[in-house]
């Protein structure tokens, strides 16, 4: 099986896997318990926090543990808004359902929820933030949300002149740095007021993930309950998860290193497409500009459903998606590209994303089996 959907998410490391089992049968207890066997479990919580900020650049006491990055993407839009809503959010079609979904429901609320244009790159212009801000209320509450890298396209938004132009506007940011994380330096989201990640993104466990905010900022719990997570994320923390979170988190901080090396294999894989393509008098073209994330590819085939070209080469043991996965398995073409390059260009797109473990005889298998599929597609649609 090659593995080419790290954005979808990463097999969990070898290291995670044992640290996972290890606290499963000695820090199995409840982090709020004040007996040994809590304190036990409360060590590896409080650990899984340390090496997390440090790798976010953040202090321990400003990460709040959530379910994953959905959590903490709802956590960070919903925090400016007080009820009775009022205020402007600035965001765009190109982020993931938590923040988008989240985005409409406050505008069901009332607050004044501007759509950032979109062009055909995918890249967010800062001066569009600043346009939407001016426009805004001054008296409420502002908050811009655009996330570090697209999910869907690996484009890699400037997050540094948008937090610029955001604060001068009165407004906080929320980043969604989900996918830039351990894969791209801090820079790509430092000057977030809040930022979400998912540990499953970065060889961690499903099931965890946190919302960093600036001190004073505070997530408003969605939830009511205990006094977990300072009382800002109720509900019992699971020491299991928490412990491979903390291994995640300490090999992530190199990561952006070990990801810099996939641009010679993503390109490889983009160039090896491209002429397995050009063989079958297939048009192939590439969705999303400059600068892209490394480990990145979003292509559209024309004459081809992304999600059948997807299940082709599932059946060659490639694996890659249509669109994002948490897109993936509804007939919905990719609401990232559709933005960008209509409805059109989306229902031909798949992606493949690279991660540490893709090797250049993966890249060339892949290649092989893309020109395998789309040569017999040419020949059936020949001989019907
Ligand atoms: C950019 C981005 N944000 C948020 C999420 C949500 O993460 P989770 O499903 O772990 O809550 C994902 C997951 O694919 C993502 O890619």
């Amino acid at each position: 099986m090659i593995y080419l959907d790290a954005n979808a998410t990463t097999p969990p490391l070898e290291e995670v896997v044992a640290a996972m089992a290890e606290a499963a049968r000695e820090a199995w207890g409840n982090p709020a318990s004040l007996h040994a066997l809590g304190r036990a479990a409360r060590d590896r919580v409080e650990r899984a926090r340390e090496a997390l900020a440090a790798l976010l650049e953040r202090d321990p006491r400003d990460v709040v543990l959530t379910s994953g990055a959905t959590e903490a993407n709802n956590l960070g839009l919903l925090r400016p808004f007080a009820d009775p809503a009022g205020g402007t959010l600035v965001t765009s079609r190109l982020e993931h359902p938590s923040v988008v979904r989240v985005a409409e429901a406050l505008a069901d609320r009332g607050v004044s929820v501007v759509w950032l244009p979109v062009g055909p790159e995918g890249r967010i212009d800062p001066d569009d933030v600043g346009r939407a801000l001016a426009g805004a209320d001054a008296s409420r509450a502002r908050l811009v949300a655009v996330q570090a890298v697209n999910h869907e396209t690996g484009v890699v938004q400037p997050i540094a002149a948008i937090a610029e132009v955001a604060h001068a506007g009165g407004a906080h940011l929320h980043v969604d740095a989900v996918q830039a994380i351990g894969r791209l330096p801090a820079s790509c989201w430092a000057w977030a007021d809040t930022l979400a990640f998912a540990a499953h993104k970065i060889g961690g466990p499903k099931g965890v993930g946190a919302l960093a905010s600036r001190p004073g900022l505070a997530p408003r719990p969605l939830l009511r309950g205990g006094a977990q997570e300072r009382g800002l994320r109720p509900g019992t923390v699971d020491p299991v998860a928490a412990a491979g979170l903390e291994v995640a988190a300490r090999w992530a901080a190199s990561g952006p290193e070990r990801h810099a090396r996939l641009a010679a294999l993503r390109d490889a894989l983009a160039a090896g497409w491209g002429e397995a393509a050009a063989r079958a008098g297939i048009a192939l073209a590439r969705n999303g500009g400059e600068p892209c994330a490394a480990h990145v590819l979003n292509v559209s085939v024309a004459g081809w459903a992304g999600d059948e070209l997807a299940a082709s080469l599932d059946l060659e043991g490639v694996c890659v998606s249509a669109g994002s996965a948490c897109a993936a398995g509804t007939p919905e073409p990719s609401p990232v590209v559709t933005a960008m390059l209509g409805v059109e260009r989306a229902r031909s797109a798949i992606r493949a994303s690279l991660g540490e473990w893709s090797t250049p005889a993966e890249v060339a298998a892949a290649i092989a089996a893309f020109g395998r599929v789309v040569a017999r597609a040419t020949y059936d649609s020949a001989a019907s």
